[in-house]
């Protein structure tokens, strides 16, 4: 009877513990730096979010995003959940509220590609989604680049949208090594590098491609952490993904992987709370 009682006693606290973890994120702090840039300027990076809602409106979320005074909103993938259409509407009032606090970059992540497919039940009200996002301001990019201001510089801001089978589960199929530079247009000599590229698995070929800095997301930050090892298993059911969550460097290039900030089939976060980034860009 002792161990019953006991048993349901962590059962409990487990829920309420994972419904206090679900409910709140955290804001963290990156700082780049380049002599590329000319003058410091600030990004918000939104991933992952998946339809979910921190407040009446996403009220939290955008009270965060405001504080921050971004000169850039970048977003690299999974606002919603392809399978559930509940999921578009909050995902689009939140865009549109975002467009009134600076430019927004959206690329697309794996749901967001699921629902190009015109064979799937929620395209025609995806397309309907995106008509609206686009009529918000929101610049929405699929794999290519563009140059754009971030405070005072002048940047050039690429996006990769993956095919599907890239996204396969239970294993990380192997990505050609020049299909970056196959994809995507040209960088322009001396412009400051930004990749949105929702897959973090293919980090190296992000930094060997030449972004100063790639933002990604996709993991969830591992559903859950273990102090030391980190990142446990994938959305995409790969077992201790080496690309996690934070950042990650290599011949003075960054990748920075979101651990997003929301959920979708396993709402699960241990260790591991959801984030907003604030990414800093500073002059070298
Ligand atoms: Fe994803």
């Amino acid at each position: 009877m002792k161990i019953l009682f006991f048993a349901l006693a962590v059962v409990l606290c487990y829920i309420l513990w994972q419904k206090w973890e679900l409910t709140k994120f955290r804001v963290t702090e990156y700082r780049v730096s380049s002599p590329k840039l000319k003058g410091r300027a600030c990004a918000a990076v939104i991933a992952d979010m998946h339809g979910f809602s921190y407040g009446r409106g996403n009220r939290r979320l955008l009270e965060e995003v405001r504080k921050l005074n971004p000169n850039a909103i970048f977003i690299p993938g999974d606002m919603l959940v392809s399978k559930y259409s509940g999921t578009y509407e909050v995902a689009l009032r939140a865009l549109q509220e975002l467009a009134r606090i600076a430019p927004v970059y959206y690329s697309y992540g794996n749901h967001e590609s699921r629902l190009r497919n015109p064979e799937k039940a929620n395209h025609p009200l995806f397309m309907q989604y995106m008509s609206k996002v686009k009529e918000a301001g929101v610049i929405v990019m699929g794999t290519e680049s563009r140059e754009i201001s971030l405070g005072e510089n002048r940047v050039q801001l690429s996006a990769l949208e993956l095919e599907l089978d890239y996204y396969e589960k239970g294993r990380i199929v192997p990505l050609e090594q020049d299909y970056l530079t196959e994809h995507l247009p040209a960088q322009k000599e001396g412009l400051y590098q930004i990749l949105l590229a929702h897959n973090p698995a293919y980090a190296g070929h992000y930094i060997r491609w030449g972004a100063d800095v790639a933002f990604c997301g996709h993991n969830h930050g591992g559903l859950i952490r273990v102090p030391g090892i980190g990142s446990v298993i994938s959305p995409q059911l790969t077992w201790f993904p080496k690309y996690d969550a934070g950042l990650f460097q290599e011949d003075g290039k960054n990748v920075i992987i979101s651990r997003g900030l929301g959920t979708h089939t396993f709402h699960v976060r241990i260790f591991n709370r959801a984030e907003l980034l604030a990414v800093t860009f500073l002059p070298e």
